[in-house]
């Protein structure tokens, strides 16, 4: 038996949202918003959060600076019920995004900070041994990860645990994974359907799968917004599974980690692949719910409740 179901490797910053904004900022000239939160941020955070509340054992390694938003971080994920014994607390100052609302659009800026220092020499060797399965997210974010992804996915391999990718989008746009090495260690690899196409460099979602195929370590599934997800097995199957469509949409911030808290929880509870896909859509739908990436996920019996309400279906956790 292994101490965590999950260890979630990846980014940790702040998000300072600030609303009610009169006009843009221009260089040069000081302006008012009417309304400002100070938050956790982070895609990998509303991964492990969310996992955690649907009742996976939870650690988070990440590194955050030695810093007060470190501190907010730190007992933050502590108050999802995520553990954050491995949080490496590091040099750099922890990262934030200043998140500028304009109705329905958003301006973010990002320091990186410590999120794009942990490099595996950071991460402390235990964690291998000590989790069932090992979720790397937001590559593109993390410049020491990237660097040393075939360490983390070798330290996985040689511990037996499994491992799931999402890479999300890549802010510079170099998309810069040798997916060709890298998918063959990865046992379900989550992206969605516009980051696929972006990593492979293919025009269309079926040239972009036939492109990972041959590379695939044992599943994929491509996120398809509204539209659902689609179950990619290394054989070449395929199962299109269609959204429980929420028509009345508050948010869809974070669905895509919500569906990986999902679809990762019942995958740790050896649930089949088509089962795993199923949860990861109902986690999804739960999560355009309610506000921001974590709101619908307060426990395991809240989000029972909306998958039954709202959804028509038992969720299988
Ligand atoms: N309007 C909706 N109604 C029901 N389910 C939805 C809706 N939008 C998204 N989902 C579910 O959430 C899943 C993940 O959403 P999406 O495809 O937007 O992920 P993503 O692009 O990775 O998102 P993110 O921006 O959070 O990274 C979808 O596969 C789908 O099952
Ligand atoms: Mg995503």
């Amino acid at each position: 038996m292994k101490k965590y179901d999950i260890a979630a490797i990846g980014e940790l910053n702040v998000d300072i949202i600030l609303n009610g904004i009169e006009s843009e900022p221009e260089i040069g000239k000081e302006k008012f918003c009417k309304d400002m939160v100070v938050t956790l941020g982070s895609s990998t955070a509303i991964f492990a959060a969310n996992a955690a509340a649907l009742g996976s054992k939870v650690c988070f390694v990440g590194m955050v600076g030695r810093d007060p938003f470190g501190e907010l971080v730190c007992t933050s994920l502590q108050a999802k019920g995520v553990d954050t014994k491995y949080l490496i607390h590091g040099n750099t100052p922890t990262g934030a995004t200043i998140c500028m609302n304009y109705d329905e659009d958003r301006a973010n800026l990002t320091y990186q900070g410590a999120m794009d220092v942990m490099g595996f020499d950071d991460i402390a060797p235990e964690v291998f041994a000590e989790a069932k399965h090992i979720h790397l997210s937001s590559l593109f974010m993390q410049s020491g990860l990237l660097r040393d992804i075939h360490k983390v996915l070798d330290a996985a391999a040689a511990n037996g645990a499994t491992v799931s990718l999402d890479t999300q989008w890549d802010p510079m746009e170099t998309w810069k994974l040798d997916y060709k090495t890298v998918l063959p260690k990865v046992t379900v690899f989550l992206p969605n359907e516009k980051e696929l196409q972006a990593l492979t460099g293919t025009k269309d979602l079926k040239s972009a799968i036939g492109a990972v195929l041959p590379y695939l370590g044992d599943m994929m599934v491509v996120k398809c917004g509204s539209k659902g997800s689609l179950l990619v097995r290394k054989d070449g199957s395929r199962k299109l599974l269609d959204a429980f469509l929420n028509t009345e949409v508050v948010d869809a911030i974070g669905a895509g980690d919500s569906f990986n808290s999902g679809f990762v929880s019942a995958f740790v509870k050896g649930m089949s692949p088509e089962e795993c896909q199923e949860t990861g859509n109902l986690t999804g739908a739960v999560n355009t719910t309610a506000a921001g990436g974590t709101g619908a996920f307060t426990s395991l019996e809240a989000v029972r409740k909306v998958c039954k309400d709202r959804f028509g279906r038992e969720i299988a956790l």
